[in-house]
């Protein structure tokens, strides 16, 4: 259980659910800033290029701050370009990855300069040398490998490291991929780049994946290839609920530095969950408490396409009401979200003390992976978001209205 909000958090939270309205994601900047600098400071022997994941919490806000502290991006598609762009991020420390990047987004990101668009694919690879001819210019490129490391994220559904996956190429191919890349022109191939899932709660798959890695390496490096960056990913987990062992940051971080130090090329590495996930939660209202022989569910305006994670991945959240009385009884409750699917519930049986309707109640955990994935089913707007720093809180973005849904819609 983590420990009880503050009086003031309390006052805190119920301002801004009477000013903001509810689902609101409420972000501390105080935790991301903390987050950043350990994990700079843990890495700082190797002087990497810390690539913020934007798809964990894409917040223009969020990114800024980021930023500010000397983050740069892994970004995924035009759109988190535009957004690392917005939050002004130099291009020059930004990475692009993914599998489905159009010809648009290729084109964008050439235009951009970025300081690496890491290929998945060799038909990418060729695409991109093509666009990069017509356009005169020369694109600073990565190639992502894929060890064949199963289960190696959290859930079956975020591990991106085995061999079924859609994601990289695998090693036993890697090299003769390599080598046509390298001799593609318009291509200047800079270095390989894993990740292997996320949510990583054992380091066995990443110490697995970096001898792979670094057997990969010395195979380049005895070809006659020389390197400039290597990337190995994000994916370190964090503890949602105190039976998960999350991986100390300086179990990782030595992990890292015992394969990089021997590198000696600019490592990248692009955490995204663990800077973010803990300095989020989702407010939220109880709607209604519902009861019957068997069940006891309290249904909150929070559903799954705010919070998609329990829904997609069975995830973990702790959810507690905003105030709590000393000396309250408790009772079992599901927490479900309002939308019509079974599977929008955050929360089975959770002992919490009585909810009424009205009470407000938090879904902790919820700063990674949460507003990024949100999204419009039943018709529900994106909720607010909020950043407080220094005990005074701004909105960061503003609830969507229905207006702005059905303005979309040409039928109007
Ligand atoms: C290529 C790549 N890098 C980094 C990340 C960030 O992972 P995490 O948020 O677990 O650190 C992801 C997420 O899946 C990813 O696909």
């Amino acid at each position: 259980m983590r420990a009880q909000l503050s009086a003031d958090d309390v006052a805190l939270l119920e301002a801004i659910a009477a000013q903001v309205g509810t689902p609101t994601y409420v972000y501390s900047a105080d935790q991301i800033r903390a987050r950043f600098q350990d994990f700079a400071r843990a890495l700082a022997p190797l002087d990497p290029l810390i690539a913020y994941a934007a798809k964990a919490n894409s917040n223009i806000e969020i990114m800024r701050l980021l930023a500010g502290l000397g983050a740069g991006a892994d970004i995924v598609s035009g759109g988190e370009l535009r957004r690392a762009e917005v939050a002004g991020i130099s291009p020059q420390r930004i990475v692009y990855s993914g599998v489905g990047k159009t010809t648009q987004e290729l084109a964008a990101a050439l235009d951009a300069e970025l300081f690496q668009i890491t290929l998945e694919s060799l038909e990418e690879a060729r695409e991109l040398s093509s666009l990069a001819v017509a356009a005169g210019k020369a694109a600073s490129a990565g190639l992502r490998v894929t060890p064949g490391i199963e289960l190696s994220g959290g859930h079956q559904k975020i591990s991106t490291g085995c061999t079924s996956t859609k994601f990289g190429i695998p090693l036993d191919e890697a090299l003769s991929a390599w080598q046509e890349i390298h001799a593609l022109p318009g291509i200047r191939l800079q270095g390989p780049a894993i990740h292997l899932g996320s949510q990583m709660l054992s380091l066995e798959p990443l110490r697995n994946g970096l001898e792979l890695l670094d057997g990969f390496i010395s195979l380049l490096k005895s070809e006659g290839f020389a390197m400039d960056t290597i990337s190995v990913g994000g994916g370190l987990g964090v503890a949602y609920q105190t039976s998960d062992r999350a991986p100390p940051l300086h179990a990782y971080a030595e992990l890292i530095l015992s394969y990089a130090s021997r590198w000696n090329a600019r490592l990248i590495l692009e955490p995204g969950r663990w800077l973010v996930a803990g300095a989020g939660r989702l407010l939220t209202r109880v709607i209604r408490v519902k009861q019957s022989a068997k069940k006891q569910f309290a249904i909150l305006d929070a559903g799954m396409n705010d919070l998609m994670r329990p829904s997609l991945y069975d995830a973990w959240h702790e959810i507690a009401p905003v105030a709590i009385e000393t000396g309250q009884s408790c009772v079992n409750y599901d927490l479900v979200g309002p939308i019509c699917e079974t599977s929008d519930i955050f929360g089975r049986d959770r002992p919490l003390p009585v909810l009424q309707s009205g009470d407000l109640v938090t879904i902790a955990d919820t700063g990674a992976y949460a507003s990024s994935m949100a999204g419009n089913y039943n018709s529900r707007g994106l909720a607010a978001e909020v950043l407080v720093e220094n005990g005074r809180w701004r909105i960061v973005r503003r609830r969507q209205t229905l207006d702005d849904l059905l303005a979309l819609e040409s039928s109007l």
